[in-house]
């Protein structure tokens, strides 16, 4: 594989939007080098996109993913790094016929109707949080609102009690960061966490989705072994409360950037929110890079033939600013742009596409909705200092200290 400056290079973690415009339109894949050392192919324009989400040839299936990438750390020399974690028995990291099977259990439990209960929670949640907020204070849009509410909602769904979440949130922080140093201790943790809940749960069962997965054999013939639940809880914890948290501050972000026009308009007409919360999944997507697929059989991108073993990412925000799909100005927001004729990838695409897209969605208007409702006159301090995280995967703020007014 050549090297490349591109993807996961220096500039990437400034600007990873113009990294991604770069990339592609330097060429349809490229090789990139993740921060743990695996090699991978990065493949950039939409329409490739598009059929690499939904390509059966690029696999998923964990036990392949994890034999495929500690193959390719050992080449690059790197033979000590163990990636199991990350890749659980769930149903993101499946093939069918277990993806099938995963993601119909999955569905039935976490029904429409659990979804649109959430909604009125929420709300609440959300009224009750800009209440306690001060004004002309400095305000940390990110771990303050971003962060905390997608976070409650997560565990309201799972059933995880009120007094039980607070400690949650250093131990999802640390194993999305992927420390060596403290991931793996914090997996531990969670780990033990969710097999109490799931004990609880069994004797307690409560109208939550934790007891609806255990019990959701009933009727059926098929049911979840007990990695496959615990696998489940972590994916949902994980893909439910980082995205949406991106999705939120990266929406506050791209309004409060041009408070004059941008925040005035939606606080004057918030039936736009629906709207300018797609071109934000569209424009900034959320999650930068669809999660690792390896390649099962020789399968050919872009002129290039990728061949059994080695790993693909497929670059959200790259085939979201595509002019080839979205027109010339592809890589500007555009509040007014018709969310039907999108079609962007921010939730993915195909078999895997994104489970809680109505429920992250949800979150993100409702929220844009109470707070330019409420501090019509909020003003974003220290633009040109505003950082990313530092993620490969997600796409987010670190801080958005903000002045809130009404
Ligand atoms: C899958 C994005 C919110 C649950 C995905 C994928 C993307 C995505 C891009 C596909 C990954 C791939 O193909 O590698 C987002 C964004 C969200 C969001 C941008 C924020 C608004 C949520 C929420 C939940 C959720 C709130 C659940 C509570 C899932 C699950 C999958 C998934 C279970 C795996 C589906 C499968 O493999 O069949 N999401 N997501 N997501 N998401 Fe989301």
């Amino acid at each position: 594989m050549t090297l490349t400056a591109g993807f996961f290079g220096s500039d990437y973690w400034t600007d990873p939007l113009m990294v991604g415009d770069r990339e592609r339109e330097r060429a349809a894949v490229v090789a990139a080098t993740l921060p743990d050392g695996l090699p991978v192919w990065v493949i950039t324009r939409f329409d490739d996109a598009r059929a690499a989400l939904d390509d059966p040839r690029l696999s998923k299936d964990s036990a392949a993913l994890v034999k495929a990438i500690q193959h390719q750390l050992e080449a690059a020399g790197y033979g000590d790094r163990n990636p199991s974690g990350m890749f659980g028995p769930h149903v993101l990291f499946s093939d069918p016929p277990r993806h099938t099977r995963l993601r119909k259990l999955l569905m039935y439990a976490f029904t429409t109707k659990r979804v649109k209960a959430l909604e009125p929670v929420f709300r609440n949640m959300t009224a009750d949080l800009v209440a306690n907020l001060p004004l002309h204070e400095e305000v940390d849009l990110i771990s303050q609102v971003a962060v905390p509410l997608p976070l409650a909602v997560i565990c309201e769904l799972l059933g995880v009690p009120a007094d039980a979440r607070e400690p949650l949130r250093p131990l999802v922080d640390a194993i999305n960061l992927n420390d060596p140093a403290t991931a793996p201790a914090a997996s531990d943790q969670l780990v033990g966490f969710f097999t109490d809940l799931i004990e609880h749960k069994r004797r307690k069962p409560g109208d939550d989705l934790v007891s609806a997965l255990i019990h959701v054999d009933d009727g059926q013939p098929d049911k979840l072994a007990d990695d496959e639940l615990l696998g489940t809880l972590f994916l949902l914890l994980n893909a439910g409360h980082d995205t949406t948290a991106n999705l939120i501050g990266n929406t506050l972000r791209a309004l409060l950037q041009d408070r004059r026009y941008r925040w005035r308009l939606v606080h004057e007409h918030p039936e736009l929110i629906p709207n300018v919360v797609d071109e934000v999944l569209r424009y900034d997507s959320p999650v930068r890079m669809a999660t690792h697929r390896v390649v099962a059989e020789p399968v050919e991108y872009g002129g290039i033939t990728l061949l059994p073993g080695e790993i693909v990412l497929i670059s959200l925000h790259s085939a979201n600013r595509d002019p080839r799909q979205f027109g010339e100005h592809a890589a500007q927001l555009d509040l007014h742009r018709d969310r039907h004729d999108l079609r962007h990838l921010g939730f993915g695409y195909g078999l895997h596409r994104c489970l809680g897209a109505t429920l992250g969605r949800m979150e993100a208007e409702v929220t844009i909705e109470t707070f330019a409702r409420a501090f019509p006159r909020a003003v974003l301090l220290d633009q040109a200092e505003l950082r990313r995280r530092r993620s490969p995967i997600m796409n987010g703020w670190d801080r958005l200290p903000t002045l809130l007014d009404v």
